[in-house]
C-alpha cells in the first residue's frame, strides 16, 4: 500500500467513481483521499433527497441503458448493494429491469390529449440522407458547427425529433458534433425509440441507488469528503512543459484554508458542473434563471488561460440561456391523482419511460418511476419528476415564461395537458428547480476545447466531469463521468489493466438493419412491398454497410483505446 495521498475538487459521481478505482486498482488507502465539496451531500449532479412532510427532490431523474454504460457497470458490480444484501447494486439494476420492463405506450401525446402513433420516424428522404450525412461526418471537420446547420427546418418537426430531443434534451443550436455521437453510440436503441424499451432504470432515484452505495463503500475505507468547501484556487508549476499541481487553496466556512501536495500525491479536478447555479422553488414561489453565482467552471477556467492543453470554458458556459432548462419534482398524498396520471399515460409507474407533450410550449414531458421512488417515502405518498425544455416561452395555458411559474402554476399546466379535474388537485407538492447550465456540455465546441482525463502535460493532476475529452463517448450521462474518472486514474497511475472499450454497437450488422428499417418505417407501405421504395432502400443500406465496413477497418487501424 501506498503513502501517496489524493485530493478532489468536487465530490460528483465522478469523483467518489475515481476514488474507488484508486483504491481498488492503484492500492490507495482511503484515509489518504480526500474530496472537497461546496455542497453538504455528495453526488453532485446525481441527485435526490426530501421528505413526505417537505416534498422529494431530484433536478434530474437519470437513464441508464445497459449495452453502452460499461464502465459503470463494470465499477457497480463490485459495490455492494444496500437495498438486497448479498447482491452488487449492478445486478441489482439488471434483475430490476428484468422485471420492470420499459414500453412507453404513449411516449408523445398532442394538444388534444391524444397519444400520437409514433412508430414511424415521419422522414422525407432529404431527413434520412442528411441523417446519414451527420452520422457519417468526419468529427473534426464538423468544428462548431450546429444540429440546425446539418438540416432542413421539416427535420424539427418529425416524430424522430420529437422524441430524440426530448429523450437526450438536444435543441436545434446545440453541437452538430455530439448529435452524431449520440446517434452512433446509441444506434442500438434508434429502432425501438418510440417505446424506450432500451432504458434501464435504477430501482429508486439515483442518489439512493448509485450515491449512497458508493458512498458507503468509500466510507467503509475511511475516504473523507469534507463539506462546505469552496476551492478558489489551484496553483500549478510549469517546468519544461509540463505542469504539477502544487496546491489547492479553498473557503471553509468563510476561511480561507489550503493545502500543499506533496511530491506524489494526486489531484483531481470537476471541471465544471452541470447543476451550477441550480436555483429552487416552491409550490407558491417560482425559481430563479441566475447564473451571476457560477462558480464551478472557475478553476478550469484560470487554469486554462494561463496553461496550454487544458482546453477552454468558454463555449460552454458563455451564453446560458441555450443551455438552460426547468424540471419538477412533483410529491403528492393522493392515490386518486396519481392514479389519473398513470391511467393517461397507460402505463405502470416505472415501465412508461418518457411522456412528452409536443404541442406544449414549454415541451414538458413526465416521468413517472415505480414507487417508492425514495428512501423515507411511505406508502400513501407517490413523487415523479418532469421538465420543460423551453421554460423561457410563454405556457400554453399560463400565461407566462416557465422561469416565473410557481410550482402550482406549473404543475396546472401539467394537468391541462393531462386533463386532470380540478377537484382532483389537493395535497400535492411540486418542486421547481431551474438549472442554467444543465446542458452545457452539448454547445458547440471544438475537440480541443475539452482536456483530457489526464492531459498529457499534466504530472500529477486530471479532469473527471462531463467537460473532457474521451473519444466517441457521449456527455450528458453518468457513464462519462465513471469513464473519465477511470481514465485519469489509470493514465496517472499508470495502471495497465483495461478499461471497458467504447462499444460499436453500430457496426453491428443487424443492428444496421433495423436501423434502415426504422428510418424507412410507415412509408406509404411496408419497406419491403414497394419495388422502388425497395431499390431506394437498396442504395441507402450498401451505402450505410460501406460506411460501417470503412469506419470498422479505420477503428480497428487506429484506435486502440
Ligand atoms: C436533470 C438531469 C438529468 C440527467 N439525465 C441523465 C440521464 O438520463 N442519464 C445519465 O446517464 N445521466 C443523466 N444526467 C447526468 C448525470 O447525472 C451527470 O452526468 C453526473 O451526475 C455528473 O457527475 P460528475 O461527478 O461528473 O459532475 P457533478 O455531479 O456535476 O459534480 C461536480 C461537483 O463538483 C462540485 N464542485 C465544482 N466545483 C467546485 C469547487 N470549486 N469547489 C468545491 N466543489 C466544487 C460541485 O458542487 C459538484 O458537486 C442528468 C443530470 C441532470 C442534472
Ligand atoms: C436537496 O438537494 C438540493 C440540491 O442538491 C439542495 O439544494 C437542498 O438543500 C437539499 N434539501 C435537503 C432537505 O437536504
Amino acid at each position: 500500500m501506498s503513502e501517496r495521498k489524493a485530493y478532489f475538487v468536487g465530490g460528483g459521481v465522478g469523483s467518489m467513481a475515481a476514488a474507488f478505482f484508486l483504491i481498488r486498482d492503484a492500492g490507495f488507502k482511503g484515509e489518504n483521499i480526500k474530496i472537497f465539496e461546496d455542497l453538504s451531500v455528495a453526488g453532485g449532479s446525481c441527485d435526490g433527497n426530501g421528505s413526505v412532510e417537505k416534498g422529494f427532490l431530484c433536478r434530474g431523474g437519470r437513464m441508464l441503458n445497459a449495452p453502452t454504460y460499461e464502465c459503470l457497470h463494470a465499477m457497480y458490480a463490485d459495490i455492494p448493494s444496500i437495498r438486497e444484501p448479498g447482491k452488487s447494486v449492478a445486478q441489482e439494476i439488471t434483475d430490476f429491469n428484468k422485471v420492470m420492463k420499459t414500453h412507453a405506450n404513449s411516449r408523445v401525446v398532442d394538444k388534444q390529449g391524444c397519444r400520437l402513433d409514433v412508430e414511424s420516424m415521419g422522414f422525407s428522404h432529404r431527413d434520412r440522407m442528411q441523417l446519414l450525412a451527420l452520422t457519417q461526418a468526419d468529427e473534426d471537420k464538423m468544428g462548431t458547427s450546429l444540429i440546425s446547420d446539418w438540416f432542413s427546418p421539416e427535420f424539427f418537426q418529425t416524430n424522430f425529433w420529437w422524441m430524440w430531443a426530448t429523450t437526450f434534451a438536444f435543441q436545434p443550436w446545440h453541437s452538430a458534433a455530439e448529435l452524431k455521437r449520440y446517434m452512433v453510440r446509441f444506434m442500438h436503441e434508434f429502432p425501438r425509440i418510440q417505446t424506450l424499451a432500451g432504458v434501464e432504470r435504477t430501482p429508486m432515484n439515483q442518489y439512493d441507488s448509485l450515491v449512497l452505495p458508493l458512498q458507503k463503500w468509500l466510507e467503509a475505507r475511511n475516504v473523507a469528503v469534507d463539506f462546505g468547501c469552496t476551492v478558489e484556487e489551484v496553483k500549478v508549476d510549469e517546468a519544461n512543459q509540463k505542469l504539477t499541481a502544487k496546491s489547492i487553496s479553498y473557503v471553509k466556512g468563510g476561511k480561507k484554508l489550503s493545502v500543499t501536495l506533496n511530491k506524489d500525491d494526486l489531484l483531481f479536478i470537476q471541471n465544471g458542473s452541470m447543476t451550477d447555479s441550480y436555483t429552487l422553488g416552491s409550490w407558491r414561489q417560482p425559481a430563479k434563471f441566475d447564473f451571476s453565482q457560477q462558480k464551478s467552471f472557475k478553476i478550469w477556467d484560470d487554469l486554462a488561460s494561463k496553461y496550454p492543453g487544458l482546453g477552454d470554458a468558454k463555449p460552454f458556459i458563455k451564453n446560458p440561456i441555450e443551455s438552460v432548462w426547468q424540471s419538477f419534482t412533483v410529491t403528492m398524498k393522493n392515490p386518486a391523482l396519481f392514479k389519473a396520471f398513470t391511467d393517461f399515460q397507460m402505463n405502470e409507474p416505472g415501465t412508461g419511460a418518457l411522456m412528452t407533450f409536443k404541442d406544449s410550449n414549454w415541451l414538458m414531458s413526465i416521468v413517472i418511476p415505480y414507487q417508492p421512488h425514495f428512501n423515507g417515502q411511505d406508502k400513501d405518498t407517490q413523487v415523479f419528476w418532469g421538465y420543460g425544455l423551453f421554460p423561457n416561452k410563454v405556457g400554453t395555458y399560463v400565461n407566462k415564461p416557465m422561469f416565473d411559474c410557481t410550482g402550482e402554476e406549473i404543475f396546472y399546466e401539467l394537468c391541462q395537458h393531462v386533463r386532470i379535474a380540478p377537484e382532483l388537485v389537493h395535497d400535492v407538492i411540486n418542486i421547481p428547480c431551474i438549472m442554467p447550465y444543465i446542458t452545457a456540455q452539448f454547445m458547440p465546441r471544438v475537440r480541443s476545447d475539452r482536456p483530457a482525463p489526464k492531459p498529457e502535460n499534466a504530472v500529477n493532476f486530471g479532469f473527471i466531469s462531463q467537460f473532457v475529452e474521451i473519444p466517441r463517448d457521449v456527455v450528458f450521462t453518468v457513464e462519462y463521468s465513471v469513464r473519465a474518472a477511470q481514465m485519469a486514474v489509470y493514465g496517472l497511475c499508470d495502471i495497465k489493466k483495461k478499461i471497458p472499450k467504447v462499444s460499436r454497437h453500430d457496426l453491428n450488422p443487424g443492428v444496421l438493419k433495423r436501423t434502415v428499417m426504422k428510418a424507412y418505417q410507415g412509408e406509404t407501405g411496408t419497406l419491403w412491398q414497394k419495388q422502388h421504395k425497395k431499390c431506394k432502400c437498396c442504395c441507402f443500406m450498401k451505402l450505410a454497410a460501406v460506411s460501417a465496413a470503412v469506419a470498422g477497418v479505420a477503428y480497428l487501424v487506429k484506435d486502440q483505446i
